[in-house]
C-alpha cells in the first residue's frame, strides 16, 4: 500500500524537490502535500509546478501562540491524510503536542553530524572548531530538538579555505542523496541506519 507523505518546508525547499523527484516508478510513497509556514516560501510554488498540492500556514498571524498556529497547521496537514511528515528546511521549532502524535512517523534533515551541532548555525560552529568532517542527518523528530533516533548520516571533509557557504553547499549535496534514500527505505518499513 503507497505511503502519503507530506512535506514541510519554510524556504527554497531543495530537499522537498529532490524527495518528491524520487517518489515515483516502484517507490513505496508518493507525496500528497507541501506545506509551509511562510504563504511567500519559493518552495511552495515549484511544489506546484510538480503538481503537488500545497497549503501555507503563517505563522506570523498567530504571533506568540505556538500551539493555535500548530493546530491551524496540523488541520491543513490532516486534509491530505499523510502516513508519513518530512521537514525539510523547516525552521520553526514545533512543540511536544504537535511531535507527540507523529512519533515514530515523522523525519528531519539537519545539517550536522547529530549528535554534534544540535540548534542553528551548524556550519559555522563545525570551522570553529576546527572539525575535519561535517556533514547530514535524517532523524526520526522527538520532542526534543534534533535529537531523535538517527536513520543516517552522510560525511564530507572539511576543506582548506573553507567558507560557511562553501561547506553549506557542499552538505547539501548530500542531502539531496541521503533524504531520498532514508525516506525509501523508512517507507518500506526498514529502520536501517544509511551512512554515506
Ligand atoms: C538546508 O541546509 C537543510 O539542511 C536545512 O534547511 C536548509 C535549506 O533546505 N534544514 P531546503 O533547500 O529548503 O530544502
Amino acid at each position: 500500500m503507497t505511503k502519503r507523505v507530506a512535506i514541510l518546508i519554510s524556504g527554497g525547499g531543495s530537499n522537498m524537490i529532490r524527495l518528491v523527484e524520487s517518489m515515483t516508478g516502484d517507490h513505496p510513497a508518493r507525496c500528497v502535500l507541501v506545506a509551509s509556514n511562510d504563504p511567500a516560501a519559493a518552495g511552495l510554488a515549484r511544489a506546484a509546478a510538480m503538481g503537488i498540492p500545497t497549503a501555507a500556514v503563517d505563522h506570523r498571524a498567530y504571533k506568540g501562540d505556538r500551539p493555535a498556529f500548530e493546530a491551524a497547521l496540523q488541520s491543513e496537514i490532516d486534509k491530505a491524510a499523510p502516513d508519513i511528515l518530512c521537514l525539510a528546511g523547516f525552521m520553526r521549532v514545533l512543540t511536544a503536542g504537535f511531535v507527540q502524535p507523529w512519533e515514530g512517523r515523522m523525519l528531519n534533515i539537519h545539517p550536522s553530524l547529530l549528535p554534534k551541532y544540535k540548534g542553528l548555525h551548524t556550519h559555522a560552529r563545525a570551522l570553529e572548531a576546527g572539525d575535519p568532517e561535517a556533514g547530514c542527518t535524517v532523524h526520526l523528530v522527538t520532542p526534543a530538538l534534533d535529537d531523535g533516533p538517527i536513520l543516517g548520516q552522510a560525511r564530507v571533509p572539511v576543506q582548506p579555505g573553507d567558507t560557511e557557504s562553501s561547506l553549506a553547499a557542499r552538505v547539501l549535496e548530500q542531502e539531496h542523496r541521503l533524504y531520498p534514500m532514508v525516506l525509501e527505505r523508512f517507507a518500506r518499513g526498514d529502520r536501517e541506519r544509511i551512512d554515506l
